[in-house]
Parts: structure tokens; C-alpha cells; sequence
């Protein structure tokens, strides 16, 4: 099962998901970590940022990308990543993969190649989106699916209309590790914050385990932690039981 942890805001969220960054970085400067985009992700990063470690041998994986953006488009996650992880992180911009480029046709297999070569991803960072999906994972997507081309639900391309124009601006396609990508990383961090995930949160943790909220996959993983806000876990049916064993938890456990 996942071990679900409900804390009182997105910073404490951020602080406790970069103390595990942190610890694990410790022991291996040369970490894979697996990154991702949207605003769920980025009090983690200042919060790492924050505590100052030295995280120039670190490798990163983003979990998604656009397809069909100029190169260079500020809200390519190119760019997102670049801005929002890699400067502020002190990452080596050379060591941080993101899915896509020429050709599309063969840039999933490309993708899955790094990451097998590189040895995998050590924790993998996860957002949710209120259609459920995980990375850009959709409604449907196998739950063996590897890095590949997808097309965006109509209700995600609203929801990232805020970062565009207009909502006719956001892209139609997208290229997203799997969700059996997904499920190889060695540790999971599930975040969600506000209301509007509760619903995800609730059938990604507590749901059947379906296709059709792609999110559920995390349960068939050995390791996961999933760390929310209070909003983001008002509709969890064992939230009472979730915070007694976190405040229960021996401190030599850790997540
Ligand atoms: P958000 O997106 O972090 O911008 O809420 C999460 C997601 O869609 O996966």
C-alpha cells in the first residue's frame, strides 16, 4: 500500500519531499531523479534549492513533453524544467533528459534507452491531474505502456490553458513515459495539493485499480509515498487512519 501522508500546506508538503531528495542525493550524488512539470512540483524544488546540497552529478528524467511546440517555447517542459528545476537546483543542464525532438516516430524508444542506461530512475516525483493521469498518461493508457506519443484530454488541454494565450494554444499531442515506465522508478512521490485533486487522489490511492484513472497504477508499486495537502485529501475514505500512522511512525523508518 501506499503510504499516504497528510500535512497542513504545500510547504511542508515541499519540505518533507525535498528532505527525501535531499537524503537520497547524500548517498548518491550521481542519483537518477525523475522530474515533473506543473505547479504540483515546485515547492519541492525551492525547498531543495533551499538547503544548499551540491547537485551537479544528478541526473534527471522528466517524465513528459509537448509535441508540436517550436523549440525553445517558454511553456515547452524544456523550458519549464530548465527554469523551474535546473537553474534553481544547480543541475547540469546536460545531465536533465526530456522526452521528444526528430524524429517523434522513434523518440519514445530513444527515451526508454537513457533510462535504462543510466540504470533507472532512483525516485521518481509524480503529480496527478483531475482526469487522474500521471505523467501525461490519459484515461485508457496501458498499464504497461512505455515512453510514447499521446494525445491530451480535452479537459487537461484546459486546465494548462493557464500557462498559454489561449486554450487554443496548448498542444493536442504530447509524448509521456508509461505507465509501466512509471512503475520501474524504485521509489514514487505522489504529491497533490487543493480540492480540485481530491477526487484523483481519492481513485488514484483508494480506487480500483483501472485503466481508467491511470493514477491507481501507483498501487501496484512496492514503494510509494504520497504526500498532500489537507484539501487534496478530503476525500479519502481512510484519512483518519493514514494520519494516526504517520503520527505513530518509529522515526527510524523514514518515507
Ligand atoms: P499541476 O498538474 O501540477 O499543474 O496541477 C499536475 C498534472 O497535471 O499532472
Amino acid at each position: 500500500m501506499a503510504e499516504v501522508v497528510i500535512l497542513p500546506d504545500a510547504d511542508a508538503v515541499g519540505a518533507l519531499a525535498a528532505d527525501l531528495l535531499a537524503s537520497v542525493v547524500r548517498e548518491r550524488p550521481d542519483a537518477v531523479l525523475g522530474l515533473a512539470t506543473g505547479s504540483t512540483p515546485l515547492t519541492t524544488y525551492r525547498a531543495l534549492a533551499a538547503l544548499g546540497l551540491d547537485l551537479s552529478a544528478v541526473r534527471g528524467f522528466a517524465l513528459d513533453e509537448y509535441v508540436g511546440l517550436p523549440t525553445g517555447h517558454p511553456q515547452s517542459y524544456r523550458a519549464v524544467i530548465d527554469r523551474e528545476a535546473v537553474q534553481p537546483l544547480g543541475l547540469t543542464p546536460s545531465l536533465v533528459a526530456v522526452p521528444g525532438g526528430d524524429p517523434i516516430e522513434t523518440a519514445g524508444e530513444d527515451y526508454e534507452r537513457r533510462l535504462v542506461d543510466a540504470g533507472g530512475v532512483d525516485v521518481q516525483i509524480l503529480g496527478i491531474g483531475r482526469t487522474g493521469h500521471i505523467g501525461f498518461n490519459e484515461p485508457g493508457s496501458s498499464f504497461a505502456s512505455t515512453t510514447r506519443v499521446k494525445t491530451l484530454t480535452e479537459a487537461t488541454r484546459r486546465d494548462n490553458a493557464r500557462f498559454f494565450d489561449g486554450p487554443d494554444e496548448v498542444p493536442r499531442h504530447c509524448i509521456t513515459q508509461g505507465l509501466g515506465t512509471i512503475l520501474r522508478a524504485r521509489h514514487l512521490v505522489l504529491l497533490a495539493f487543493g480540492a480540485a485533486k481530491a477526487e484523483a487522489v481519492a481513485a488514484a490511492v483508494e480506487g480500483p485499480v483501472t485503466a481508467s484513472c491511470p493514477g491507481s497504477a501507483i498501487q501496484l508499486h512496492p514503494r510509494v509515498s504520497v504526500l498532500l495537502d489537507e484539501p487534496a485529501a478530503s476525500a479519502l475514505r481512510f484519512a483518519d487512519y493514514y494520519r494516526q500512522a504517520w503520527a505513530d511512525k518509529p522515526a527510524w523508518q523514514g518515507l
